[in-house]
């Protein structure tokens, strides 16, 4: 009898041109395309059963080696998104999931990309199905965490808008592409975590309120030519241009979030902190360049060779609680250790 059960790695992906606004939020179609690349430490591995019979999906959460019901927002999520793809592969029945990140969960890293492209894969392959990858980044998008749909892939990925040019967006379309391997250029993500106890707004609400911001008029000005140059500066490997354009657009993001109405604020005095030892690493002669999500924490990018020196740059910073040490990486894969 066929066991209709998967496991599956997937990772994180710190983006460099930055998703923020949508066309269409319920589809989580972006305003504008995104650059990123996925990560190889940091992981959400999810164990997905398939069940024939009719029932509630059960929903488990791993922490501290223990599997436990998740909590009831977490489950609400997950459980929406387990709904919309039992309909997209047409069956009956529900699912048993279970699922635990690799790195704190209170740190304030995204795991909603990691967590929801290993979804949409583990279910995949729970049901025995081969897709390909756009099929997968599109169902790992359609759970609304849009940078889910990069996740699915390893490497350098773009995630363009869609190209129907009578709708301006395509739902099939929208879909993540690899833009180089992750083998091409060995870039390092050193992540500093600072305190965060602000209250945290979702990327959902940043998304909805970011036309309210002034600079939103003109934020399609600044991201073509950036998109142009981290393309070419990857395929390159050029540092210094990457790097430059990666710092504008983190700049950007939080310039939208601080002035959406109601302003949006992420950082933590440590992440100013961190900005500036950043900076002046560079003074110092090490090529290191730093990126944010929506969030306090900084992603510092560099070159394999300088990593050991960021550490402990930013080991040293007042308000740093932890320095994690990630890289690029292959993307998503199934495994066997099973969580249930
Ligand atoms: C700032 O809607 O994908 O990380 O579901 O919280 O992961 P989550 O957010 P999502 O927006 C991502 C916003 C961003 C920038 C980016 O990753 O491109």
């Amino acid at each position: 009898m066929t066991q209709h059960k998967a496991t599956v790695l997937s990772h994180p992906n710190i983006a460099f041109v930055k998703y923020w606004g949508a066309r269409n939020l319920d589809l989580a179609i972006p305003a504008f395309p995104s650059i990123s690349m996925t990560l190889s430490r940091c992981y959400t591995r999810t164990t997905v059963e398939w069940r024939k019979t009719v029932g509630e999906h059960e929903i488990l959460l791993q922490e501290a080696g223990v599997l436990e019901t998740a909590p009831e927002a977490f489950r609400g999520r997950i459980a929406g998104h387990l709904d919309r793809l039992r309909d997209w592969a047409g069956i009956e029945g529900h699912f048993k999931v279970g699922t635990e990140n690799n790195f704190p969960a209170a740190a304030g890293l995204a795991s909603s990309a990691s967590g929801f492209s290993a979804l949409a894969f583990g279910v995949v392959r729970a049901l025995d199905r081969t897709v390909d990858v756009a099929t997968l980044s599109r169902l790992a998008r359609l759970s609304g965490s849009g940078s889910a749909a990069r996740s699915v892939l390893g490497g350098y990925v773009e995630w363009p808008v869609g190209d129907d040019a009578t709708t301006l967006y395509d739902d099939e379309t929208c879909v993540a592409r690899e833009l180089a391997p992750h083998d091409h250029w060995d870039l390092r993500d050193v992540i500093a975590l600072v305190a965060a106890d602000a209250k945290k707004v979702s990327s959902v609400d940043g998304h909805r309120r970011t036309d309210t911001s002034p600079y939103w008029r003109t934020r399609e000005e600044r991201i073509e030519p950036r998109l142009e140059l981290v393309r070419r500066a990857i395929l390159e490997r050029d540092i210094e241009t990457f790097g430059e354009v990666l710092e504008a657009e983190a700049i950007d993001l939080h310039c939208l979030a601080m002035t959406s109405q109601p302003a949006i604020f992420y950082w933590q005095p440590a992440t100013l902190s961190v900005l500036a030892r950043v900076r002046a690493l560079r003074d110092e002669g090490v090529p290191a360049y730093s990126t944010m999500d929506a969030g306090a924490n900084v992603h510092v990018i560099c070159e394999a060779e300088h990593e050991d020196r960021v550490v402990t740059a930013l080991e040293a910073v007042p308000g740093v609680t932890d320095v994690l040490r990630d890289a690029i990486g292959p993307g998503p894969r199934e495994v066997d250790d099973h969580l249930f």
